[in-house]
């Protein structure tokens, strides 16, 4: 299942009153369910507090954001987040790692959920590693620690923050195309950061650019590259729309525009 999302007039403040920080101002904008929208802008800008927004699990000073089920007003198992920096607990093994985003849904015994924690271990390329600790993975098996987690809890929408920024290069690509399939199969809504415009130009359908400080969307961009684009990447990155696309957004964000 997959759900819509609408933030609305969005705004949030670090600090105290009288010395506030401003990080998201005025954010709006619409996803439909089962898009695939990737968010980019510049680092510090505000984008993991954005996400965070959405997951219910900050709270900000004004806005709305509601989702296909109604205001969302704090952390649900109808939307799910997966960190920048993993978020593992180094003494639980990776099964207790996954069971744990399952405690969220008190009607699942501890067995159902041992199983369904399993599944997703083997679906993300983990199985046999479920009794390891976090400290004697790799990044990139963390990262699917972190996913199967998310994932465990069957959202409707899915928020993955920079989830393979600290990858190289070739787990990055493996696990954008491993992301790409499992979309395809669960129909999830997902919303994607990454400050890597050619990874938000492979996955999405859509690209929000965020401003720095105070947060806010300056341009969207559609992203018109034929689907499913898993097995195709040297034939997409090299096409056209591809470099059209990365020359736009690189001048949006302020790069230089390479020919
Ligand atoms: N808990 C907090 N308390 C105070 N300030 C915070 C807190 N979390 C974030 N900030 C500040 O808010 C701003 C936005 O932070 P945020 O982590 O949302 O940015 P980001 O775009 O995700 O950055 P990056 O690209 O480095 O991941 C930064 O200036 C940061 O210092
Ligand atoms: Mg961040």
């Amino acid at each position: 299942m997959s759900q819509s999302v609408s933030v609305v007039g969005l705004r949030k403040s670090y600090g105290s009153d009288a010395d506030p920080l401003a990080v998201l101002e005025d954010v709006s904008f619409d996803v439909t369910a089962g898009e695939f929208v990737a968010i980019v802008g510049p680092s510090g800008c505000g984008k993991t507090t954005l996400l965070k927004s959405i997951a219910g699990i900050v709270d900000t000073d004004s806005g709305e954001i509601v989702t296909g089920q109604g205001p969302v007003t704090g952390p649900s198992d109808e939307i799910a987040m997966v960190f920048q920096d993993f978020r593992l607990l180094p003494w639980k093994t990776v099964l207790e790692n996954v069971v744990m985003g399952l405690d969220i849904q008190p009607d699942r015994s501890d067995r159902e959920a041992e199983g369904v924690a399993r599944e997703w271990i083997e679906t993300v390329g983990l199985a046999g590693s479920e009794q390891s600790y976090p400290s004697e993975l790799s990044g990139g098996m963390k990262q699917r620690v972190g996913l199967a987690r998310a994932l465990a809890v069957d959202p409707d929408i899915l928020l993955m923050d920079e989830p393979f920024g600290s990858l190289d290069a070739q787990t990055r690509d493996r696990l954008q195309t491993e992301l790409l399939q499992l979309w395809n199969s669960e129909q999830t809504t997902i919303l994607f950061v990454t400050h890597d415009i050619s990874e938000a130009i492979y996955l999405a359908d859509r690209i929000l650019v965020i401003s720095s400080k105070p947060a806010t969307i300056t341009a969207e961009f559609e992203v018109n590259l034929q689907r499913p684009r898993w097995g195709r990447r040297v034939e997409i990155e090299g096409s056209n729309e591809f470099e059209r696309l990365r020359n736009r957004l690189r001048k949006k964000l302020g790069l230089t525009v390479e020919r």
